[in-house]
């Protein structure tokens, strides 16, 4: 299987969090809120798996797929350095192999649509969507659509200066930022929720809530 970050999975979940001064790892979480004991979470491209712990921590039954062996050998040493309650399900694979329709209470993508090119995105996002039962959730967590004005160009900088350097050294595909909350709503779901994680005042991240019609 093809290991996307083989060169720069290691130091992934450490540079996010100095690049965004904290806002990424804060943003991944945002919507665990939402959990209940004993749901079922997916965590589709987990990476080093920061959200997937934390939500067994909070009771929940979590899954956690991801293609990247350095990533997924990151998660589990952090499994094991952090030990979660409750056992974490661990797929090495392509998230379109997982076929398990309306089976989760939460469907989690956190900066793992971004990877993907602008017709492969959306048949992401569905599949995703698919993987969410009636009245279930869909979090998706990104950089922010935008806007005009300065603030604008400060949001296109981060996105780009990010997807440059990952464009460079994995398989990610170099694009503008895709309207993520269009793509919850594409998937089936209404947006319930929106968080935004700004530094000095101009929002960077956000953690959009989408709700699967019951
Ligand atoms: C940009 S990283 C985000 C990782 C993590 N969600 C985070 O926020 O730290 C994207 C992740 O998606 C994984 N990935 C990419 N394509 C995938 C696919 N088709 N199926 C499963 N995982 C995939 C990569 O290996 C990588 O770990």
């Amino acid at each position: 299987m093809k290991d996307g970050y083989w060169l720069v999975g290691f130091q992934y979940e450490l540079s996010g969090y100095v690049y965004s001064l904290g806002r990424i790892p804060r943003c991944k979480s945002a919507m665990l809120k939402h959990l209940k004991e004993g749901d079922k979470v997916m965590v589709a491209g987990v990476g080093h798996g920061t959200e997937a712990i934390e939500a067994s921590r909070l009771g929940a039954d979590v899954t956690a797929v991801d293609l990247s062996e350095t990533m997924l050998r990151h998660f589990r040493r952090r499994i094991e350095k952090e030990n979660p309650p409750k056992e974490i399900r661990v797929i090495h694979d392509d998230i379109f192999n997982v076929n398990e329709p309306g089976q989760y209470d939460m469907v989690i993508a956190n900066f793992f649509l971004n990877v993907f090119s602008e017709t492969r995105v959306r048949e992401v996002a569905n599949h995703l969507g698919s993987l969410v039962r009636p009245g279930g959730y869909f979090v998706v967590g990104e950089f922010v659509l935008p806007g005009r004005g300065l603030k604008g160009l400060i949001q296109k900088i981060n996105w780009y200066i990010a997807i440059s350097f990952y464009s460079a050294t994995t398989e990610a595909v170099f694009h503008p930022v895709w309207d993520y909350p269009g793509l919850v709503e594409g998937a089936g779901c209404t947006i319930e929720d929106i968080e935004y994680f700004p530094i000095l005042g101009v929002d960077l991240y956000w953690s959009i809530l989408g709700r699967k019609k019951a």
